[in-house]
């Protein structure tokens, strides 16, 4: 058990040392003792960023779920896995222990496979945060087919182009959903989306409200009575480590979005230790996470992470706000949570509100806090340190994304001493190096660049579904034999890392990763639009939100122009989803764009942050005289 759980802050360099210099033997080592393969592999590791093409664990045979289910059931059997804890607080919470899961899984394993499902094959999961969707990833990884979640709150169209991409020909959902006071008909966006997807010749439909829902014949089956029917052993697919586990769609700087495929072996691997020593999990302890399993950060440490580890993992199916402010504190009071995990913007929201919400329910089991999905500012990490973790507890800012897999960059709690807004130390085997524009490496301390990863891990994304030019070309090309994150960071004095945010056209609004491609395209599609620019700017609670800038086919008064703000936030909710709605649309007569064409989005960004007193040099546009209109007019 020596290297799997850091103690000090001396065992972390030396592993980290170890983790750089001899990367194949401490993988092997981390491999080799704590999982269950049914065959060795040939080769650790392998890598060419010029191509990219990385593997890990080569020609080793295993099953995922036999390590977060099967392994576990002789001596955790009857300890919960699962804490599922419902919308409405006066439904009960449900207990789902090792070997119940397990029969689940099996069971719902056994109906994909009786519905033609086989290894391969691409199943699209559009489920609320109920049991049914942790069980039907897992299933779905059982039988060796790829899982591809998409997040309950895309629209139809949404959906669609993600179920379109990877091809699925199967998909699960349920027949609405409860967030808060609100009942959503997941079943009615998915029947809509399928207009738009000949592809699928199966629905599968989890009874979750009981709300009358069409069913169509031959297509769409309740899946309450085939589970019933099936029975409770599957035996496991055994899969090859660099077979794909799932796809994840995640937003790019050009319209579609990318399928972030991710491995078995190094996945596993990977989400496993960091999870172990991020957290500081031990036996007896119950992890949350707040996330949705429709994110990376789901996949990754409610799923597979906390599971391969034989912990218990709480799924919470409601909001933060309902039925009051208090909810979060008081599931943690209730379950006794030891490790708590949200996002900065969640955190913002709820410091806002009064602190009788917090002090109203004992926090005293909490040991570790962890935040994720954008920069937290210090104000927002104070709140958190003094209120929620009384001091005491660590607060883990963990830096990753969904391509990475799992986690990159976060102090390891009792362990790293932490400092309000930086992700501190990179974790074990993870190699950051800061680039400047011109594609040279910025050695030393007290520096900012763009942050890239010099050196495989081993739950890194292996390619974009369909389309491996683009993994080459987003990631691959901007800096010779690196990874390109898309961030920017600083390094400070003692070597600690602190992310600066996004340095390309994705913007992060409430944690949620959105390209401006898509939200644009969008907008362009209303038939009053000739061109819009989508820029963030700084939001108390959101971190960022967006302002749009709109240019309309016909000038002057002739229409409603709050009528049609309403529109386009319609039109985009239609396309993405109520997440990439804006906050502020302004209509301007042209949009700022050099002489071969481009919007000069850093004016615009200065103009929606209400910062236009050093706007640079301008006269280089094509059009310099819009900006003085653009500005006279911001909201
Ligand atoms: O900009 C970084 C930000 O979120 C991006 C990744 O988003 P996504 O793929 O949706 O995954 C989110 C959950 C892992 C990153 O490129 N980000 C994530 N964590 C942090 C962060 N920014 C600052 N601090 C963090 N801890």
């Amino acid at each position: 058990m020596s290297n799997y759980s850091i103690k000090n802050l001396e065992e972390y360099f030396q592993l980290y040392r170890k983790s750089v210099r001899e990367p194949e033997n401490f993988w092997e080592e981390i491999a080799e003792e704590h999982f269950l393969w049914r065959k060795r592999w040939k080769r650790v590791m392998r890598w060419d960023f010029s191509k990219p093409e990385v593997t890990w664990f080569e020609g080793a045979k295993l099953n995922i779920t036999e390590n977060c289910l099967d392994r576990h059931l002789a001596i955790r059997g009857e300890k919960t896995a699962i804490l599922f804890e419902p919308n409405d607080p006066e439904e009960k919470a449900q207990h789902i222990s090792y070997n119940e899961l397990h029969k689940r899984v099996c069971r719902f394993a056994n109906v994909l496979k009786s519905q033609g499902v086989k290894k391969g094959d691409r199943v699209c999961i559009y489920l609320p945060m109920i049991p049914e969707l942790a069980i039907s990833v897992l299933a779905c990884a059982r039988i060796g087919a790829i899982h591809s979640v998409v997040f309950a709150g895309f629209s139809s169209q949404a959906l669609a182009a993600r179920i379109n991409d990877c091809d699925c020909r199967t998909v699960i959902t349920s027949d609405g959903s409860y967030r808060g006071a609100k009942t959503l008909d997941l079943k009615g966006i998915v029947d809509q989306s399928l207009k738009d997807c000949k592809g699928v010749k199966t629905v599968l439909v989890v009874n979750r409200t009981g709300g009358e829902v069409e069913m169509v014949k031959g297509r769409d089956h309740w899946i309450e009575p085939l589970l019933e029917k099936a029975k409770d052993e599957c035996k496991p697919e055994i899969m090859d480590a660099e077979d794909p586990l799932f796809i994840l769609y995640t937003s790019g700087s050009t319209g579609k979005p990318k399928g972030m495929v991710h491995s078995s072996g190094g996945y596993m691997v990977f989400t496993a230790y960091t999870f172990k020593n991020i957290f500081r999990y031990r036996e007896e302890d119950i992890y949350w996470c707040t996330a949705d399993i429709g994110w990376i950060t789901g996949h990754s440490y409610i799923v597979y992470g906390p599971l391969a580890n034989g912990a218990t993992t709480v799924m919470f199916e409601g909001v933060p706000t309902y039925p009051d402010h208090g909810r979060f504190w008081e599931v943690v009071a209730k379950h006794k949570v030891n490790q708590f995990y949200t996002a900065p913007t969640a955190i913002r929201a709820l410091a806002k509100e009064s602190l009788d919400y917090v002090e109203k329910y004992d926090l005293s089991s909490i040991k570790v806090l962890g935040t994720v999905g954008e920069p937290i500012n210090e104000e927002a990490w104070n709140w958190y340190n003094n209120n929620i973790g009384k001091n005491k507890s660590p607060i883990v800012d963990t830096w990753w994304q969904t391509e990475t897999g799992g986690i990159m960059i976060s102090p390891i709690p009792y362990v790293t001493p932490t400092t309000p807004t930086y992700a501190t130390l990179p974790f074990i085997g993870v190699q950051p190096a800061l680039m400047d524009d011109k594609g040279n490496e910025i050695k030393g301390n007290q520096v900012e660049g763009r942050l890239c990863i010099k050196f495989p891990w081993p739950s890194m994304a292996r390619t974009i579904w369909g389309d491996h030019k683009r993994y080459y070309d987003t990631y691959f090309s901007a800096f010779k034999n690196m990874y390109f994150t898309g961030d920017g960071a600083m390094r400070n004095a003692v070597g600690y890392y602190r992310i600066t945010g996004r340095v390309d056209d994705v913007i992060i609004v409430s944690g949620h990763n959105l390209g401006t491609a898509p939200i644009e395209d969008a907008i362009n599609e209303h038939q009053a639009v000739s061109e819009s620019a989508i820029v963030g700017f700084p939001h108390e609670v959101k971190g960022n939100a967006l302002y749009g800038f709109v240019i309309l086919k016909e000038v002057g008064e002739a229409r409603d122009r709050e009528n049609l703000k309403k529109e386009i936030n319609q039109q985009i909710a239609e396309h993405i989803g109520p997440i990439a709605k804006l906050d502020k649309i302004q209509f301007v007569p042209g949009l700022p764009k050099t002489r071969s064409g481009k919007i000069m989005r850093r004016i615009l960004r200065k103009i929606a942050a209400n910062d236009t007193s050093n706007l640079g040099d301008i006269s280089t546009l094509l059009n310099p005289e819009v900006v003085e209109e653009i500005i006279k007019d911001a909201q």
